[in-house]
Protein backbone atom coordinates (compact mmCIF):
# COMPACT_ATOMS: atom_id res chain seq x y z
CA UNK A 1 0.00 0.00 0.00
CA UNK A 2 1.33 3.49 -0.69
CA UNK A 3 2.59 5.46 2.20
CA UNK A 4 2.80 8.58 0.40
CA UNK A 5 0.62 11.19 2.37
CA UNK A 6 -2.76 12.48 0.50
CA UNK A 7 -2.52 16.19 -1.15
CA UNK A 8 -5.69 18.05 -2.13
CA UNK A 9 -5.87 21.76 -3.57
CA UNK A 10 -8.22 24.28 -4.59
CA UNK A 11 -7.57 25.89 -7.54
CA UNK A 12 -10.30 28.82 -7.42
CA UNK A 13 -8.92 30.08 -10.74
CA UNK A 14 -10.22 33.17 -11.85
CA UNK A 15 -12.95 33.09 -9.36
CA UNK A 16 -14.29 35.16 -6.06
CA UNK A 17 -14.09 38.34 -5.01
CA UNK A 18 -12.13 39.65 -1.79
CA UNK A 19 -15.58 39.21 0.52
CA UNK A 20 -16.46 36.02 -0.97
CA UNK A 21 -12.41 34.54 -0.79
CA UNK A 22 -12.26 35.52 2.89
CA UNK A 23 -15.86 33.94 3.62
CA UNK A 24 -14.54 30.37 1.45
CA UNK A 25 -10.67 30.51 3.19
CA UNK A 26 -12.23 31.12 6.84
CA UNK A 27 -14.96 28.31 6.18
CA UNK A 28 -12.37 25.71 5.05
CA UNK A 29 -9.84 26.67 7.73
CA UNK A 30 -12.37 26.29 10.30
CA UNK A 31 -13.44 23.10 9.17
CA UNK A 32 -9.98 21.53 8.28
CA UNK A 33 -8.73 23.04 11.53
CA UNK A 34 -8.00 19.96 13.61
CA UNK A 35 -8.27 17.75 10.78
CA UNK A 36 -4.06 16.37 9.63
CA UNK A 37 -4.38 13.48 7.43
CA UNK A 38 -4.28 14.86 4.34
CA UNK A 39 -2.30 17.91 2.96
CA UNK A 40 -4.13 20.72 1.80
CA UNK A 41 -3.46 24.26 -0.37
CA UNK A 42 -5.49 27.07 -1.52
CA UNK A 43 -5.12 28.67 -4.95
CA UNK A 44 -6.62 32.33 -4.72
CA UNK A 45 -6.47 34.46 -7.32
CA UNK A 46 -3.16 36.70 -7.27
CA UNK A 47 -4.99 39.83 -5.60
CA UNK A 48 -5.91 37.93 -2.91
CA UNK A 49 -3.14 36.18 -1.57
CA UNK A 50 -2.19 38.55 1.03
CA UNK A 51 -5.54 38.75 2.34
CA UNK A 52 -6.31 34.73 2.19
CA UNK A 53 -2.63 34.71 3.57
CA UNK A 54 -3.60 36.84 6.26
CA UNK A 55 -6.64 34.79 7.12
CA UNK A 56 -4.24 31.70 7.39
CA UNK A 57 -1.85 33.66 10.01
CA UNK A 58 -4.35 33.90 11.91
CA UNK A 59 -5.80 30.51 12.28
CA UNK A 60 -3.96 27.74 13.95
CA UNK A 61 -4.35 25.90 10.41
CA UNK A 62 -1.47 23.60 8.15
CA UNK A 63 -3.43 24.59 4.98
CA UNK A 64 -0.49 25.87 2.43
CA UNK A 65 -1.10 29.16 0.42
CA UNK A 66 -0.66 28.53 -3.07
CA UNK A 67 -0.41 30.85 -6.41
CA UNK A 68 -2.16 29.56 -9.55
CA UNK A 69 1.00 30.87 -11.96
CA UNK A 70 4.39 32.53 -11.55
CA UNK A 71 6.95 33.72 -14.38
CA UNK A 72 10.39 32.40 -15.02
CA UNK A 73 12.40 35.15 -13.64
CA UNK A 74 13.37 36.50 -10.30
CA UNK A 75 12.65 39.89 -11.24
CA UNK A 76 13.02 42.77 -14.05
CA UNK A 77 11.13 44.39 -17.17
CA UNK A 78 8.12 41.72 -17.56
CA UNK A 79 4.57 43.80 -17.05
CA UNK A 80 1.84 42.06 -15.95
CA UNK A 81 4.23 39.19 -14.61
CA UNK A 82 5.19 37.85 -10.65
CA UNK A 83 8.31 35.83 -9.57
CA UNK A 84 8.86 33.09 -7.39
CA UNK A 85 10.34 36.16 -5.02
CA UNK A 86 7.91 37.79 -5.23
CA UNK A 87 5.33 34.85 -4.11
CA UNK A 88 6.66 33.94 -1.01
CA UNK A 89 7.20 37.40 0.14
CA UNK A 90 3.18 36.83 0.63
CA UNK A 91 3.91 33.82 2.36
CA UNK A 92 2.81 31.20 -0.92
CA UNK A 93 4.00 28.08 -0.05
CA UNK A 94 3.46 26.22 -3.38
CA UNK A 95 2.56 26.98 -7.04
CA UNK A 96 0.88 25.49 -9.94
CA UNK A 97 3.18 25.49 -13.31
CA UNK A 98 1.40 24.44 -17.06
CA UNK A 99 -2.05 24.18 -15.60
CA UNK A 100 -4.07 23.29 -19.04
CA UNK A 101 -5.82 26.43 -19.23
CA UNK A 102 -2.50 27.92 -19.39
CA UNK A 103 -1.43 25.40 -21.82
CA UNK A 104 -4.63 25.53 -24.12
CA UNK A 105 -6.25 29.11 -23.27
CA UNK A 106 -3.06 30.86 -23.02
CA UNK A 107 -0.97 29.01 -25.33
CA UNK A 108 1.61 28.32 -22.92
CA UNK A 109 4.57 25.85 -24.64
CA UNK A 110 6.02 22.98 -23.00
CA UNK A 111 9.58 24.89 -22.62
CA UNK A 112 8.01 27.80 -20.83
CA UNK A 113 6.29 25.16 -18.85
CA UNK A 114 9.80 23.46 -17.68
CA UNK A 115 11.19 27.08 -17.32
CA UNK A 116 8.09 27.94 -14.63
CA UNK A 117 8.55 24.76 -12.75
CA UNK A 118 12.43 25.24 -12.33
CA UNK A 119 11.60 28.60 -11.12
CA UNK A 120 9.45 27.89 -8.54
CA UNK A 121 11.23 24.84 -7.45
CA UNK A 122 14.69 27.36 -7.33
CA UNK A 123 12.88 30.03 -5.87
CA UNK A 124 12.42 27.48 -2.65
CA UNK A 125 8.48 26.96 -3.35
CA UNK A 126 6.75 23.34 -4.06
CA UNK A 127 5.70 22.86 -7.13
CA UNK A 128 2.42 21.65 -8.69
CA UNK A 129 3.61 20.78 -12.21
CA UNK A 130 0.13 20.02 -14.14
CA UNK A 131 0.18 17.55 -17.00
CA UNK A 132 -2.89 15.85 -19.39
CA UNK A 133 -4.09 15.12 -22.70
CA UNK A 134 -6.65 16.85 -24.65
CA UNK A 135 -9.76 14.85 -25.74
CA UNK A 136 -8.42 15.11 -29.19
CA UNK A 137 -5.16 13.20 -28.52
CA UNK A 138 -6.95 10.73 -26.04
CA UNK A 139 -9.34 9.86 -28.75
CA UNK A 140 -6.02 9.00 -31.21
CA UNK A 141 -4.83 6.81 -28.26
CA UNK A 142 -1.98 9.41 -27.26
CA UNK A 143 -2.68 9.76 -23.85
CA UNK A 144 0.78 8.14 -22.40
CA UNK A 145 2.42 10.15 -24.97
CA UNK A 146 1.26 13.76 -23.86
CA UNK A 147 1.78 13.01 -20.57
CA UNK A 148 5.18 11.84 -20.91
CA UNK A 149 6.29 14.90 -23.80
CA UNK A 150 4.66 17.38 -20.93
CA UNK A 151 6.79 15.82 -17.82
CA UNK A 152 9.85 15.39 -19.78
CA UNK A 153 9.97 19.20 -20.76
CA UNK A 154 8.58 20.40 -17.69
CA UNK A 155 10.93 18.79 -15.58
CA UNK A 156 13.94 19.11 -17.66
CA UNK A 157 16.34 21.05 -15.52
CA UNK A 158 14.64 19.84 -12.22
CA UNK A 159 17.35 18.25 -10.05
CA UNK A 160 16.40 15.23 -8.10
CA UNK A 161 17.28 17.22 -4.64
CA UNK A 162 14.64 19.39 -5.35
CA UNK A 163 12.03 16.19 -6.11
CA UNK A 164 10.69 16.52 -2.62
CA UNK A 165 9.21 19.93 -3.03
CA UNK A 166 7.21 18.73 -6.66
CA UNK A 167 3.84 17.37 -7.08
CA UNK A 168 2.49 16.13 -10.32
CA UNK A 169 -1.40 16.95 -11.28
CA UNK A 170 -2.73 14.69 -14.03
CA UNK A 171 -5.83 16.81 -15.35
CA UNK A 172 -7.21 15.32 -18.64
CA UNK A 173 -8.09 18.51 -20.63
CA UNK A 174 -11.54 17.22 -21.65
CA UNK A 175 -12.27 16.13 -17.54
CA UNK A 176 -11.96 19.98 -16.61
CA UNK A 177 -14.90 21.58 -15.75
CA UNK A 178 -17.24 19.63 -18.26
CA UNK A 179 -18.50 17.28 -15.18
CA UNK A 180 -16.83 14.65 -17.11
CA UNK A 181 -14.72 12.47 -14.73
CA UNK A 182 -12.06 10.40 -16.24
CA UNK A 183 -13.31 6.70 -14.37
CA UNK A 184 -10.96 5.56 -11.30
CA UNK A 185 -9.20 3.20 -14.03
CA UNK A 186 -7.99 4.91 -16.50
CA UNK A 187 -6.85 8.19 -14.38
CA UNK A 188 -5.12 5.22 -12.87
CA UNK A 189 -3.60 3.64 -15.73
CA UNK A 190 -2.62 7.05 -16.93
CA UNK A 191 -0.64 8.07 -13.66
CA UNK A 192 0.77 4.47 -12.96
CA UNK A 193 2.26 5.33 -16.21
CA UNK A 194 3.23 8.46 -15.26
CA UNK A 195 5.40 7.43 -12.48
CA UNK A 196 6.92 4.48 -14.52
CA UNK A 197 8.09 7.76 -16.71
CA UNK A 198 8.86 9.44 -13.15
CA UNK A 199 11.46 6.15 -12.67
CA UNK A 200 12.91 6.43 -15.98
CA UNK A 201 13.60 9.99 -15.87
CA UNK A 202 14.81 9.62 -12.04
CA UNK A 203 14.56 6.62 -10.24
CA UNK A 204 12.57 4.13 -8.65
CA UNK A 205 12.95 5.74 -5.41
CA UNK A 206 11.90 9.21 -6.27
CA UNK A 207 9.08 7.93 -8.35
CA UNK A 208 7.90 5.93 -5.59
CA UNK A 209 7.73 9.30 -2.99
CA UNK A 210 6.05 11.95 -5.28
CA UNK A 211 3.09 12.49 -5.56
CA UNK A 212 0.44 12.79 -8.44
CA UNK A 213 -2.63 14.11 -7.93
CA UNK A 214 -6.32 13.83 -10.37
CA UNK A 215 -7.72 16.51 -11.34
CA UNK A 216 -10.50 17.28 -13.45
CA UNK A 217 -14.64 17.44 -11.87
CA UNK A 218 -13.61 15.57 -8.62
CA UNK A 219 -16.84 15.99 -6.56
CA UNK A 220 -17.48 15.24 -3.16
CA UNK A 221 -19.27 12.07 -5.00
CA UNK A 222 -16.63 10.23 -6.82
CA UNK A 223 -13.86 11.65 -4.75
CA UNK A 224 -13.50 8.69 -2.66
CA UNK A 225 -13.49 5.65 -5.98
CA UNK A 226 -10.88 8.40 -7.07
CA UNK A 227 -8.60 8.12 -4.15
CA UNK A 228 -8.79 4.25 -3.54
CA UNK A 229 -6.46 4.01 -6.75
CA UNK A 230 -2.88 3.30 -5.81
CA UNK A 231 -1.39 5.98 -7.98
CA UNK A 232 -3.76 8.74 -7.32
CA UNK A 233 -2.34 10.59 -3.71
CA UNK A 234 -5.40 13.31 -3.70
CA UNK A 235 -6.72 15.82 -6.53
CA UNK A 236 -6.20 18.91 -7.80
CA UNK A 237 -10.11 20.45 -7.54
CA UNK A 238 -11.31 23.60 -9.60
CA UNK A 239 -15.64 24.16 -9.21
CA UNK A 240 -15.98 21.87 -6.36
CA UNK A 241 -13.11 23.83 -4.09
CA UNK A 242 -15.38 26.95 -4.44
CA UNK A 243 -17.91 25.50 -1.87
CA UNK A 244 -16.51 25.08 1.44
CA UNK A 245 -19.15 22.11 2.15
CA UNK A 246 -17.28 19.78 -1.38
CA UNK A 247 -14.37 21.14 -0.71
CA UNK A 248 -13.77 20.07 2.90
CA UNK A 249 -15.84 16.50 1.97
CA UNK A 250 -13.37 15.59 -0.92
CA UNK A 251 -10.14 16.57 1.52
CA UNK A 252 -11.89 14.09 4.21
CA UNK A 253 -12.45 11.77 1.65
CA UNK A 254 -8.45 11.74 0.64
CA UNK A 255 -7.35 11.47 4.07
CA UNK A 256 -9.73 8.62 4.74
CA UNK A 257 -10.26 6.38 1.60
CA UNK A 258 -7.72 3.34 1.87
CA UNK A 259 -5.38 2.52 -0.91
CA UNK A 260 -6.39 -0.68 -2.77
P1 LIG B 1 -12.72 21.21 -12.24
O1 LIG B 1 -12.63 20.50 -10.90
O2 LIG B 1 -13.64 22.39 -12.22
O3 LIG B 1 -13.00 20.25 -13.36
O4 LIG B 1 -11.26 21.81 -12.52
C1 LIG B 1 -10.14 21.01 -12.37
C2 LIG B 1 -8.95 21.87 -12.44
O5 LIG B 1 -8.62 22.42 -13.48
C3 LIG B 1 -8.17 22.06 -11.20
O6 LIG B 1 -6.97 22.70 -11.46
Amino acid sequence: MPTRRPYVGGNWKMNTDRTSGSRLARAVIDALARESAADVAIFPPFPYLITVGSILRDRPSAIRLGAQDCWTKPDGAFTGEVSAAMLRDCEVKVVLAGHSERRHVIGEPDELVGQKAQAILDGGLECILCIGETLKEREAGRTDEVNRRQLRAGLADVSREHLHRLTIAYEPVWAIGTGKTATPGDAQDAQAKVRGELAALYDSEAAESIRIMYGGSVKASNAAELFAQPDIDGGLIGGASLQADDFVAIVRAAASTPRR
